[in-house]
């Protein structure tokens, strides 16, 4: 299973896109889309889920071309938009049979499968209360449900974990490496830590174009060796933070302890251990 994207762009004005000549190769498993707010992550999941047409290039699936044929993308696509609505007054159950019967879902285990979706989101209990009297996260967690209800082969998410607690970021993570064998998982976010204990690869996106593509290893690679911490005087930090791609702060008693990439560390900065959300940083920050 191969989803090839082939020099797309969006032109959503005279001058503005929102994804330019972008290309991707996305084969089985969990590919983690990350980019900071208007980086073109919505504007390149609606397209792959067919609901936005590019305004140049192709998106390919198994050697059908979804442009012109749809059909064969909706088949077998579970979608979670970014802004996903519900219908307030059915129930959780009644939300899930509605969604299914839209999807063409029917058969005599309708019901079990509405039941595990429910089970497996944790939302069981909820079953029989009315959607508009749910929690941000319930929403979000049925939204979720309704994109799995057809066995979907590609799986895309839209900033799924919006509103979760960590309790249920956990759950989610294992719903979805679960799925994972057997489809393509597209999830996005701008949060790192929401997709790096899950994605197998990771792209990262800024101004509707690709920076980087690859295992997390290969991505932090970018920034091994660069990665410091000093503490430093607080009326210092601003003439700091012009020279240096700050990564983090932290407020101590009198001074503050600054995580920063550089080539060229200043005097006494301590060496860290690179990690994701620091290469993250890097490369849409200095790019
Ligand atoms: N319908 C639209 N009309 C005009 N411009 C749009 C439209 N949708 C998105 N854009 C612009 O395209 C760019 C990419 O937007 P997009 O929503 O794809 O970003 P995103 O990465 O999903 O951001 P976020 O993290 O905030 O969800 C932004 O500059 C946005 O303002
Ligand atoms: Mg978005």
């Amino acid at each position: 299973m191969t989803l090839e994207i082939q020099n797309v762009s969006k032109k959503y004005d005279r001058n503005k896109y929102g994804l330019k000549d972008f290309s991707l190769t996305i084969n089985k498993g969990i590919l983690g889309l990350l980019g900071p707010n208007g980086a073109g992550k919505s504007t390149l999941l609606k397209m792959i889920a067919t609901v936005s047409t590019p305004t140049q290039g192709n998106i390919i699936l198994n050697k059908n071309n979804i442009v012109k044929d749809a059909n064969y993308m909706r088949k077998q696509l579970g979608f979670l938009p970014q802004d996903f609505g519900v219908y307030q007054n059915l129930n959780a159950f009644e939300f899930l049979k509605y969604m299914a019967a839209m999807k063409g879902v029917g058969g005599k285990n309708l019901n079990t499968k509405i039941n595990q979706l429910l089970n497996g989101l944790n939302l069981m209990d909820a079953a029989k209360k009315p959607i508009g009297s749910f929690s941000g996260g319930m929403k979000q967690r049925i939204g979720i449900a309704q994109a799995l209800l057809n066995d979907p082969k590609i799986i895309i998410f839209d900033e799924p974990t919006v509103g979760l607690d960590p309790e249920e970021r956990v759950r989610f993570r294992n719903l979805i490496s679960e799925l994972a064998n057997d489809a393509i998982i597209i999830l996005s976010s701008h949060i790192v830590s929401d997709i790096d204990t899950i994605a197998d690869e990771v792209a990262v996106m800024k101004n509707g174009t690709l920076i980087t593509k690859g295992h997390q290893d290969a991505i932090i690679e970018k920034v091994k060796n660069k990665v410091f911490e000093i503490s430093i005087a607080k009326e210092n930090y601003q003439k700091f933070k012009e020279q240096h791609i700050v990564i983090s702060t932290n407020r101590k008693t009198e001074k503050l302890l600054v995580r920063y990439i550089s080539d060229q560390p200043v005097e006494n900065s301590i060496q860290q251990i690179a990690n994701l959300e620091d290469a993250y940083l890097y490369l849409t920050k200095a790019s």
